[in-house]
């Protein structure tokens, strides 16, 4: 029988700094009441100039890791989901894999914006159940405020930084990962866009006069876009895991907007109190909104283990999905691991590796000078 994809472990990490809509009332044409009437956000959190994407990624992973009671050196696969990726390549996920340490994992990135933690959930779940590999982390980190345009009072208000994770592992206990459904329109790519900085527009002086490299967005569009997708695929997806509405204790969906929320739990005919809502204190974190939201749940003792959860999301691309999870929790019995001790060790091996491969660039060129 193929194996079941556990969620054993979790773990979130947001910036220090606060950002409150007072504050934007400095920068922007904005107002607390605006923003809070048409969004439910009353603050979010902006990286520090140290903060990158992967680094508030490997502090989210070390703490989830440290749940799991999972050593860096047994991850299989790292997968970060991520709108603000480091750079084009390497992927934030080989940073993350070096600062982790993790020796044996493979890792790369996954871009779908903010429906990216599912579908990298989904990747991840369907990996261990083929039975190639036994434990996986993934996360959604984002440095998103580094992308927005501070005189556009239409995005700037909307997002905020942090990061979430995630471990899987391969259990026999038919739980886990239940169902998902992805599904992208492409069509509807211009909705939501950063435009420049890739290929098709690569840097120059006429993209960044003309603010090609900012978060564009049309925010009814991608309003009306996800009142209708949330819904519609948070039923696909219980469908598929044979299950009804009424078996669902716990939504938790894409922090963007509590209005969209509402129109979710409209739509599934379920009182609010059955979402699990943090954006007001964090606004839209894309990609990490969902983790860091079940953090807070567990915290909170609004998601135990048995307990069955339906993430969903929305985003650029365009791009949603949902996914059906029976909550489990760490496995029991392991000898104590200490993952963050671990930063300690991947940074030396990093160092080594890198020495190593400067000896090996001059024995090689010795030799070929030889020749
Ligand atoms: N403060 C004050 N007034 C504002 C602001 C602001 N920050 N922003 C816009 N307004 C004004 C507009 O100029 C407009 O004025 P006008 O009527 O004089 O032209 C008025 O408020 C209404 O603007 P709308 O755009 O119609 O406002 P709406 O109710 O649609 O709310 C919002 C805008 C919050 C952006 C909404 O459309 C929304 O949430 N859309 C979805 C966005 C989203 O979730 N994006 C993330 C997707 S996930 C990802 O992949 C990154």
């Amino acid at each position: 029988m193929s194996p079941h994809a556990h969620i054993t472990g979790w773990g979130m990490y947001v910036p220090e700094r606060v950002m409150t809509n007072a504050d934007l009332e400095k920068i922007v044409d904005t107002n607390d009441e605006w923003i809070v009437s048409r969004t439910g956000i009353r603050e979010r959190r902006i990286a520090s100039d140290e903060e990158t994407t992967a680094s508030l990624a490997t502090e989210a992973a070390l703490r989830a890791l440290e749940v799991a009671n999972l050593s860096p050196s047994d991850i299989d696969l790292i997968i970060v989901a991520t709108s603000s990726p480091e750079h084009l390549f390497p992927a934030t996920a080989c940073l993350v894999q070096d600062r982790l340490g993790a020796g044996k994992a493979g890792a790369f990135d996954l871009l779908a914006a903010c429906s990216g933690f599912i579908f990298a959930l989904d990747m991840a779940a369907q990996a261990i159940r083929s039975g190639s590999i036994q434990n996986a982390v993934v996360i959604g980190s984002e440095t998103l405020t580094r992308m927005l345009d501070w005189n556009d009072r239409n995005t700037c208000i909307l997002f905020g930084d942090g990061a979430g994770a995630f471990v899987l592992q391969a259990g026999e206990d038919p739980a886990g990962v239940l169902s998902s459904v992805m599904r992208s329109d492409g069509s509807g790519g211009d909705a939501l866009s950063i435009p420049a900085g890739g290929s098709r527009f690569p840097t120059s002086i006429e993209t960044l006069q003309n603010g090609l490299h900012f978060l564009q967005m049309d925010g009814r569009e991608v309003y009306r876009f996800a009142t209708r997708v949330m819904s519609q695929v948070t039923q696909e997806a219980i469908e598929s895991a044979h299950l009804k509405i009424e078996d669902i204790q716990l939504i938790i969906p894409h922090q963007a907007n509590l209005r969209i929320i509402e129109a979710a739990a409209r739509g599934l005919k379920v009182p609010l109190e059955r979402c699990f809502i943090n954006l007001d204190r964090y606004g839209n974190t894309s990609t990490a909104s969902i983790p860091i939201a079940t953090c807070e749940a567990i915290e909170q003792g609004r998601l135990k283990p048995g307990d069955k959860v339906v993430f969903v999301g929305f985003g650029a691309g365009l791009t949603w999905g949902a996914a059906v999870v029976q909550w489990s929790g760490p496995f029991p019995g392991r000898r104590k691991v200490y993952p963050a001790r671990y930063r300690y060790y991947a940074r030396l091996r990093s160092w080594m590796l890198r020495i190593l491969r400067r000896l090996d660039a001059i024995i090689w060129g010795g030799l070929h000078r030889e020749k």
